[in-house]
């Protein structure tokens, strides 16, 4: 997998701090990382890596998804910044998730989880698109579908799937707004998916594990950043077009929706 310019959301800490680390880390790693944070005092391990990163350009970028103002920036930003060669790979990471059981859901709670989870990876991959597809048209018309020519991998979470709501684990029934705020993700991607089919940008959604993070609870989580993100990287690099719009955990497996 040769990836040229990767974007990725909420990378200041948990799951998306590890795929900047790792992606800096490939053998032939991006030229350009694009690392969105929102607080500066939060930017002490991105900096380390920032650093120690040799062959890849860190570009720290403040943007917060439920912003659009912000996502317009940095739209501008990674334009100027990759060209004509345009954004190979978007990571919509940045999520959040807030323990409010029903029948006690509010609306507030129900409009945090939807702005933060559905409508921001929505707004950045409309805002990024553009840039995707002409990375995307660089590697070939009608070519393969590849995380190396433009795809996007969205950070969604087995606690979408409706199949299973209830079934499989009934755990996170404990966080109804966060289900139906990723379940409503798989969905805005579906029909994203739908739609760039002909434009040879690859879109997935893809289930981390459970991981030790400070979303994942690090006292009961069963992975650490580095194995989720290791299975994810090696996952995606060989997905293609028969897995564009595909629900998936970070091994591959297809989940129902
Ligand atoms: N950990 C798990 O077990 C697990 C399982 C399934 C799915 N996931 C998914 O994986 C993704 C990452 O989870 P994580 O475990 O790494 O969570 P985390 O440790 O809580 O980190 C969340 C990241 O998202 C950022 N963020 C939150 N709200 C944002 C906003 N409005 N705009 C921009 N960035 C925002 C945070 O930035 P700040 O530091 O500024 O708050 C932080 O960088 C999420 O989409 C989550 O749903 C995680």
């Amino acid at each position: 997998m040769k990836i040229e310019s990767v974007l990725v959301t909420g990378a200041n800490r948990g799951i998306g701090l590890e795929f900047v680390r790792q992606l800096s880390q490939l053998s032939d790693p991006p030229s350009f990382i694009f690392a969105t944070y929102r607080n500066t005092d939060s930017l002490q391990d991105l900096k380390e890596i920032e650093e120690s990163s040799k062959k890849s350009k860190l570009i720290l970028i403040k943007m917060d998804v439920t912003r659009p103002e912000e996502i317009e920036v940095a739209k501008k930003l990674i334009e100027d910044t990759v060209g004509e060669r345009g954004l190979n790979l978007l990571i919509n990471n940045a999520g959040v998730a807030q323990v409010q059981m029903f029948p006690n859901v509010t609306p507030e709670n129900l409009e945090f989880h939807f702005k933060v989870n559905t409508e921001g990876p929505l707004l950045v991959l409309q805002a990024m698109l553009p840039s995707l597809e002409k990375a995307a048209q660089l590697k070939g018309e009608g070519g393969a579908m590849s995380a190396s020519r433009a795809a996007v991998l969205n950070m969604t979470s087995m606690a979408g799937s409706i199949t299973n709501a209830g079934v499989v684990f009934t755990e996170d029934l404990a966080v109804p707004s966060y289900k139906i705020s990723k379940a409503a993700l798989n969905m805005a991607m579906r029909v994203a998916a739908a739609k760039v089919k002909d434009k040879g940008v690859l879109i997935v959604m893809m289930c981390p594990g459970w991981v030790k993070t400070d979303m994942g609870d690090r006292s009961r989580a069963i992975l650490e950043p580095e194995e989720s993100i290791a299975d994810m990287l090696k996952t995606l690099s060989t997905l293609n077009e028969s897995h564009h719009g595909s629900y998936m955990d970070r091994l591959g497996n297809l989940y129902p929706f």
